[in-house]
């Protein structure tokens, strides 16, 4: 982040604080269906499926490496040549559809376990037994999908190459705000991946509202950070600002000795809104929320970034905390609420306080007809 974004951030916080205005009552009831409804959550994959997906780091692919992630219930290959090039595959053999790699790491040949079908890192069939037995015109690459990189993010298009263009432009407001961030300068910690039995927009405004600081991180992130908070919109994504206790203390100090990066964190939604990049001054991790085959089930996953090179273990430990803090108190509490709206729940509140969460429901509410 800018010295500049970082300063305007804690002056408008200070400002909050001192101001001690209440929040204007206006609150919103979205329709339970939004989570519990089957027929809500395939108008949502529809949705998802042809919008670009923000769904890694740069930095987890390094050259002459691959790595294989499920996006949205489609198995996929990421491949980086030794030039740098990422390239996005289907993880399906041409032959008869076996996932052609595995997990991740270095390879310059992919085998399919079923026959044997070798493929290249760029998908180019190049080796298969009883090769006269096949139709020499028939396309047998594996099946190209349209990924760029922006901003140290990787942004995957599903459907065909048409989403060539879409994929370019997903990020383009702001683009310039994540940049600051030099993602590109970090290096991986690890992602783990989890089933919830919860929808995945319950998951994702998880990451969304301070109001449950005090109440369901009162002896964890409560202790650490404040309930206080900035947001800003650019465009279709959100950036939500909240900052360490002891912001007060700038308030008496000269702005030329205000920390450069924000103390604190700032999560990022990324549009279509299944992406959150939450960062500190030291470390970046990114939340990914895909919805599973039924309305109160998702798989969800969890990046560590780190920046210091020379201090890997501190990022590990806020790595291990954040990833604590998410799997057994705000994970657990997004099932929770997931079982009354599948008992019959009809509806919930969105407080004003609350506004990342009523930016996000007023977008997804647009694409359900
Ligand atoms: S399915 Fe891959 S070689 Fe047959
Ligand atoms: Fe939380």
């Amino acid at each position: 982040m800018r010295p500049a974004t970082t300063h305007n951030l804690i002056q408008r916080l200070l400002d909050k604080l001192t101001s001690n205005q209440p929040a204007a009552p206006a609150s919103l009831r979205i329709d339970a269906s939004h989570v519990s409804d089957p027929d809500v959550l395939q108008q949502d994959m529809e949705y998802l499926l042809n919008v670009p997906q923000i769904v890694g780091f740069s930095v987890e692919i390094a050259s002459g490496s691959y790595l294989t992630r499920d996006v949205l219930q489609r198995p996929i290959l990421f491949c980086r040549n030794n030039n740098g090039q990422l390239k996005a595959f289907l993880n399906a053999c041409r032959h008869r559809g076996a996932r052609v790699a595995e997990a991740c790491g270095k390879a310059s040949t992919f085998v399919c376990p079923f026959h044997g079908w070798c493929y290249d890192t760029d998908g180019e069939l190049v080796g298969r037994r009883d090769d006269s037995a096949f139709d020499l015109n028939q396309d047998a690459s594996l099946l190209a999908l349209p990924v760029t990189e922006k901003a140290g993010l990787i942004i995957l298009g599903l459907q065909h190459q048409a989403m060539t263009a879409a994929t370019d432009s997903a990020l383009e407001n702001i683009e310039d705000e994540l940049t600051s961030f030099n993602l590109n300068g970090m290096f991986p910690l690890e992602t783990r991946t989890l089933t919830v039995k919860a929808n995945w927009k319950l998951i994702a405004t998880l990451s969304h509202e301070a109001y449950h600081f005090a109440t369901l991180h009162r002896r964890s992130v409560a202790e650490v950070l404040m309930d206080t908070f900035v947001v800003d919109y650019f465009g279709q994504h959100s950036r939500w600002a909240f900052p360490l206790k002891g912001i007060e203390k700038w308030a008496q100090a000269p702005k030329s000795t205000w920390p450069e990066r924000f103390p604190g964190a700032v999560n990022h939604t990324l549009f279509p809104g299944n992406t959150v990049l939450i960062t500190n001054p030291e470390d970046a991790q990114m939340i990914r929320v895909d919805p599973g085959a039924a309305p109160n089930m998702s798989t969800v996953h969890f990046t560590g970034l780190y920046r210091n090179q020379d201090a890997p273990e501190a990022s590990r430990e806020m790595f291990e905390f954040g990833y604590q803090v998410f799997t057994e108190e705000d994970l657990p509490i997004a099932e929770s609420c997931q079982r009354g709206f599948d008992a019959g729940l009809p509806d919930m509140a969105i407080g004003s306080n609350e506004p990342v969460v009523k930016f996000w429901f007023e977008q997804w509410t647009r694409w359900i007809r």
